[in-house]
């Protein structure tokens, strides 16, 4: 039988000290529980808080108050288990594709042989479309290409649970919606249960089982939850001319426009700006 609580996201709070010393809390109360291999959307007005939940299941940042239990285990930091891709792939400009993502693949598998381990980095990097570039140092890809060793080096780990933080964020929409379609063939036939943070209402419809609705912050709630039951794999010329599809978009665009106005006059976060990439290599120890 499917958990319904494979990922247990329980009274989660997040504080951060601000410049005076006093407590600024950004998350309140947050409460979420996902099923294996389901796909969760989190939406909301910069600065809601949307990183910082993502961050603490990945472990990267500390949980406040509350706790998170991933397959019956409370987290306690970050672990392969949870693998997380951000905006910008941050890859070694020194090590080509191959490199980069065995890299992760050495720390995960100390006691793997060379061949095991090269195994798995090539079959990565074929997951993602990127068979023939494995050799090419990160400026000679694209953007998308980047982003492609960016999602091999997660899934090279192993993980059940993929995060994703706007990781199609400075993509064109056509490599973004290519890499949606990697994204989702992974996710199924890994069973990955997976939680993104988009801006994109397009893409939070159509890869989602949930989409999350986030409150404005300081003291960000879960405003909505929107449930999308097509079946998968799913169809993209299909979805996107049901239409529910664009009944779905249009309520979660109302809910986006109705806080607008109440958008948090705090600054939105550089994005990364905690994630240098030695912290992105925490997670694969
Ligand atoms: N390391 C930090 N220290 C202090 N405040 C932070 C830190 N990281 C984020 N914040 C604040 O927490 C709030 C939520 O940030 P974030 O989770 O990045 O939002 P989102 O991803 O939804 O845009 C913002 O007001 C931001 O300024
Ligand atoms: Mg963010």
């Amino acid at each position: 039988m499917i958990s319904k609580r494979y990922v247990e996201i329980s009274n989660l709070v997040k504080s951060y000290p601000n410049p005076f010393g006093d407590d600024f809390r950004v998350v309140e109360n947050l409460n979420i529980n996902m099923f294996q291999g389901e796909f969760i959307s989190l939406i909301g007005h910069s600065g809601c808080g949307k990183s910082t939940v993502l961050t603490m299941l990945a472990g990267l940042n500390e949980i406040s108050e509350g706790g998170i239990i991933v397959d019956n285990k409370e987290i306690d930091g970050a672990g392969p288990d949870r693998a997380v891709v951000f905006q910008a792939p941050c890859l070694m400009p020194w090590f080509n594709a191959y490199e980069n993502v065995m890299l992760g693949v050495e720390n995960v598998y100390p006691h793997a042989t060379k061949q095991e381990r090269h195994e798995i980095v090539e079959y990565s990097l074929a997951r993602v479309g990127l068979a023939d570039s494995m050799k090419k140092f990160p400026k000679e890809l694209s953007g998308g290409m980047q982003q492609r060793v960016g999602i091999a080096r997660a899934i090279a780990l192993k993980p059940k649970v993929l995060l994703l933080d706007e990781p199609f964020g400075r993509l064109d929409s056509l490599t973004r919606m290519e890499l949606q379609d990697v994204i989702l063939d992974i996710v199924a036939q890994e069973k990955l249960t997976s939680m993104i943070v988009t801006h994109d209402v397009d893409e939070a419809v159509f890869m989602s089982d949930r989409v999350i609705m986030m409150t404005n912050g300081p003291l960000a709630r879960i405003g909505e939850v929107m449930s999308l039951h097509w079946e998968r794999p799913r169809n993209r010329a299909e979805i996107l001319t049901d239409p529910l599809f664009f009944e779905y978009r249009e309520h979660l665009l109302s809910f986006l426009e109705q806080r607008a106005h109440l958008k948090s006059h705090l600054h939105d976060v550089e994005d990364n700006r905690q994630f240098t990439n030695e912290n992105l290599l925490k997670f694969s120890f």
